[in-house]
């Protein structure tokens, strides 16, 4: 098969799409022909040697879509030739085996190609809001870089389920972007002070949940932005600017700081099954959908990771074999 490689961790020089051993499948894992594979923030972490991964060299990706084309004796409830979306190392590839616990089969109004980028930002949407978010109906969410891959569908499941969205975005269009997903209100963060625009937004109570995923002054400026007994979850650090939080920050004001990574998640921790049988129905009634920046062959994965890199993304980056 052919496969997106890297052999060193480094730049965009080492990325390859080239030959490698097909994938042999245990006994709990199901072997799928890759459709589409998405681009996620971490694959760059990971081609930089930031991110947990299997000894090099090895495929890159954490996730994919495609048909079943063989299924471990340990495996139950996926069979040969069905339509699966999947979660696991290696998904930028011709073949890839994955646990029978991340595979999902999903519903045949989703488009196959799409469906390689949905996985990571749907479960990662999912379980901020639910699992760790505890959200409810009324509560005010603050998504920052709403226009990201997690932020674009974290902003439709969270109006799905009866909340007040603000969203963060660097440049009008992504703004504009997060307002179509249902938004209520937008804040241009390199522009304008957010923490002074949600207050005013929230008449100086600031809001019940923060999604932050962009590190630096934007996640100790958010600290200021929770309410008392609300929540700010820190899931990732795109601006790569490390962060102080001060302890009166938190402690004086009855908030709660929260971490939240999906792929260092002790395995069977959190519920994918469970939380994929609440979203296909989000998706059948048109309550969310995938936003597609672009569709790219695997092999040009370089020009996807520098895209992401250069912030121009607005959704999801797909790569097809
Ligand atoms: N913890 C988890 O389980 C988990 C799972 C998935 C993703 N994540 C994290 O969530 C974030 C979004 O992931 P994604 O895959 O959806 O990524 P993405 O679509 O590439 O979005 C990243 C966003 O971060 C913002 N950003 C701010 N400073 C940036 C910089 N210096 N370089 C690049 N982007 C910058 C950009 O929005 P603006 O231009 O609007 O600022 C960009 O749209 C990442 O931090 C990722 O690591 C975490």
């Amino acid at each position: 098969m052919k496969a997106v490689r890297i052999h060193e961790f480094g730049g965009l020089e080492v990325l390859n799409w080239e030959d490698a051993p097909d994938p042999e499948p245990r006994p709990h894992q199901v072997l799928i022909k890759v459709d589409a594979a998405g681009v996620n923030y971490a694959d760059l972490m990971r081609r930089g040697g930031n991110y947990p991964g299997p000894d090099l060299p090895a495929s890159l990706g954490l996730e994919a879509a495609g048909t079943v084309v063989e299924v471990g004796a340990e495996v139950s409830g996926v069979s040969v030739g069905q339509r699966v979306m999947a979660m696991g190392p290696g998904g930028q590839a011709e073949l890839v085996a994955v646990n029978g616990n991340f595979v999902f089969p999903y519903p045949e109004t989703v488009d196959p190609v799409q469906a390689g980028g949905m996985p990571i930002v749907f479960l990662t949407a999912y379980h901020l809001l639910k699992t760790r978010g505890q959200l409810e109906p009324g509560h005010t969410v603050l998504v920052q870089a709403g226009a990201s891959g997690v932020g674009t569908v974290a902003i439709q499941f969270a109006k799905a389920w009866g909340a007040r969205v603000i969203a963060t975005a660097s440049t009008e269009e992504k703004l504009a972007l997060c307002r179509s997903l249902g938004a209520d209100a937008t804040i241009n963060y390199t522009e304008q002070d957010f923490e002074e625009a949600v207050n005013q937004q929230t008449g100086g109570a600031g809001v019940e949940l923060i999604l932050e995923c962009v590190g630096g002054p934007v996640l100790e400026k958010s600290l200021r932005c929770v309410a008392s007994y609300g929540r700010m979850i820190t899931y990732g650090n795109a601006s790569g600017t490390p962060a102080s939080l001060p302890a009166g920050d938190i402690f004086a004001a009855n908030r709660t700081v929260i971490g939240f990574s999906i792929g260092r998640s002790p395995q069977g921790r959190l519920d994918h099954q469970a939380a994929m049988s609440e979203i296909f129905p989000l998706l059948a009634d048109g309550k969310a959908r995938l936003v597609v920046d672009q569709v790219l062959p695997m092999s040009e994965v370089s020009s996807a990771h520098q895209h992401l890199a250069g912030r121009g993304t607005r959704g999801k980056v797909i790569l097809t074999p």
